[in-house]
């Protein structure tokens, strides 16, 4: 499998079809920011015999290219249809977040544990959908001023 290791852990079979390279467009906004679009690109390796998907992220201005928001992690899922996830993302902010994956339908649900070294977000919510070999993402953030609300959505095309 990518990343060089021969073995892909039982763990990761139910997401196996996350594994690759993903590319496509999202939008972005908030009750308190103008609305923006994005390029974007979503990386999933296996890094060997362990249970763990290596995440990373990285946008970029549709008119420019210039690089926006990048973001970078490991995604555990485990046996029993739970999973946690662990990003770093390039403002500094650090998420811990757990929820559920649903093999069948091919959904990850996500919802912020830890928030860390945020001046202003609060909670962090992620649904990741497969829908007709396109993936979709929603996400919505809670700040010091604004509840829950949606911030990110895209659909993204595997390479
Ligand atoms: C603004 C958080 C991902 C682009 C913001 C703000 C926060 C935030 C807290 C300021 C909102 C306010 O002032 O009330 C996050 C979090 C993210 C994330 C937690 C991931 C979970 C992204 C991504 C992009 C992006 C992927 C670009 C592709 C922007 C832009 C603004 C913004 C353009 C407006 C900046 C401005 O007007 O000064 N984000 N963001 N964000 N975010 Fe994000």
């Amino acid at each position: 499998m990518e990343g060089g290791g021969a073995v892909v852990h039982p763990a990761i079979g139910p997401l196996a079809y996350l594994l690759g390279t993903w590319r496509g467009q999202g939008e972005g906004g908030f009750p308190t920011i103008s609305s923006f679009t994005y390029g974007e690109e979503l990386n999933f390796t296996h890094p060997g015999n362990k249970p763990v998907i290596a995440y990373s992220q990285k946008t970029w201005k549709l008119n420019s290219g210039e690089p926006m928001h990048a973001e970078s992690g490991f995604w555990r899922p485990k046996p029993d249809g739970t999973i946690e996830v662990v990003i770093a993302q390039s403002t500094g902010l650090v998420e811990v977040q757990k929820g559920s994956y649903d093999a069948e339908n091919k959904v990850v649900k996500l919802h912020s544990e830890v928030i860390g070294n945020a001046s202003k977000v609060k909670e962090i919510t992620r649904v990741f959908s497969l829908v007709n070999e396109e993936l979709s993402y929603v996400v919505e953030m809670a700040t010091n001023l604004t509840d829950c609300q949606p911030h990110l959505k895209a659909s993204l095309k595997k390479l």
